[in-house]
């Protein structure tokens, strides 16, 4: 792609001020007529935006930043009349008098997490205000992280879901709906890491299937496309529905899905997403007739039991051996280490095809259970 390139220029980090700004001016004297900036991954939104708004391609910069920090986010899609979690902000971890009185506003459990997070990461469900302020203080002394700014939300009870879809507009040229096995948080709680009972992945569900849950979720989609002005798009948006059937919004990104999503995605439409992506956000209004390589559908993270080092992964002969395998990626190699203490420390993906529910359950857990990563807890050092 870069060789087709009119020019490449290189900066350091996302978010080197500088750099972005002397691209937006190399930018503004090559081409004065530049129409867009597009963004794939999602530590690259902000310096989009940043680009954008000094081309002047956007009207309210602030509207998209809301796409990065969940804060902004929850404030303008709730404000659109869309149901979200009820939250606070939390500006500075450090202050615990601050995290008291903002946990006074809550109802728990609650979930403590970064504002323009990404992977489950430093996301702790806290039951009571006494393990707030020890989720709080482990954040502070958290490697890696530049923000140091939170989001305390209600926890939401219920079954989580996924919507993907490309924008130009109001119109969609492909969306999809699908249900993560559990939720992302539980996969990573106490009682299921790695348990190979508990399936890390989701599945499609078809429009036919679930007319009512598409209408109900593409109305969704638009009214947060709107507070956040996502016009020509790719998004992921994340939903949870509860217990009595009600629709919470969860999140949104500007992105494809992380994870085995673009290769389930790819599965599911019967063409790259990426060129698919690429096409819709090159040409707008675009319709992509999805042709599923299967009718039934899931994608699936085959992960370790326990942590520690990987001492073997499926070989291609067991990948091929697996009923419905039709594409899967390996992440890691013998000797990597596996911590197993975050949500998005993948090791291995696999898409998987059936053609009824039921036998695509049953497949599901079949590779779950047939396709091992094995680890070995390293040696007790004296
Ligand atoms: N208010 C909530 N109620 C219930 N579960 C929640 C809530 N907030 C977050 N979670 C759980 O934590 C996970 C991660 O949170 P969220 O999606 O907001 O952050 P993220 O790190 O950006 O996610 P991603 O893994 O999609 O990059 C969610 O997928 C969900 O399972
Ligand atoms: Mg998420």
């Amino acid at each position: 792609m870069l060789a087709r390139a009119a020019s490449v220029h290189t900066v350091s980090s996302y978010t080197a001020l500088e750099e972005l700004a002397t691209v937006a001016a190399d930018l503004r004297l090559s081409d004065p007529t530049i129409e867009s900036v597009v963004s794939y991954t999602e530590y690259s939104q902000l310096g989009a935006t940043y680009i954008s708004s000094m081309l002047g391609l956007i009207s309210e910069p602030i509207r998209h930043i809301a796409a990065r920090d969940k804060r902004l986010m929850k404030h303008f899609v709730s404000s659109a009349g869309v149901p979200t979690a009820p939250f606070r902000s939390v500006p500075d971890p450090s202050n615990l008098i601050e995290v008291r009185a903002i946990a006074a506003e809550i109802n728990f459990p609650a979930v403590l997490k970064p504002a323009a997070g990404s992977g489950t990461e430093h996301t702790s469900k806290v039951h009571d205000v006494e393990e707030l302020c020890e989720a709080a203080e482990r954040f502070q002394s958290a490697p890696g992280l530049d923000s140091r700014k939170l989001i305390l939300e209600e926890f939401i009870e219920g079954d989580e879901f996924h919507v993907d879809a490309a924008w130009d507009g109001e119109s969609a040229s492909f969306f999809l709906v699908s249900q993560y096995y559990v939720p992302r948080l539980a996969t990573i709680s106490d009682d299921a890491p790695g348990d190979p009972g508990v399936v890390d992945g989701s599945r499609v569900l078809s429009r036919e299937d679930h007319t009512a849950l598409y209408e109900e979720l593409m109305t969704m989609n638009k009214a947060v496309n709107g507070a956040l002005k996502i016009d020509r798009a790719v998004t992921h948006m994340e939903v949870f529905r509860t217990r009595d059937g009600k629709w919470v919004f969860s999140e949104i990104a500007t992105r494809i899905g992380g994870a085995w999503i673009p290769q389930l995605l790819s599965q599911a439409i019967g063409q790259d997403i990426w060129a698919v992506a690429a096409d819709s956000l090159l040409n707008g209004r675009i319709v992509v007739e999805p042709r599923p390589s299967a009718p039934h559908l899931a994608g699936v993270h085959l992960r370790p039991t326990k942590p520690g080092t990987i001492t073997s992964l499926p070989s291609e002969a067991d990948f091929a051996e697996t009923p419905g395998m039709l594409d899967y990626r390996v992440i890691r190699a013998v000797g990597d280490n596996v911590q197993m203490e975050s949500a998005s420390e993948y090791c291995v993906f696999a898409v998987i095809g059936a053609d009824t529910a039921e036998q695509l359950e049953d497949r599901v857990l079949t590779a779950n259970r047939r396709l091992r990563v094995e680890t070995a807890s390293a040696p007790a050092v004296d």
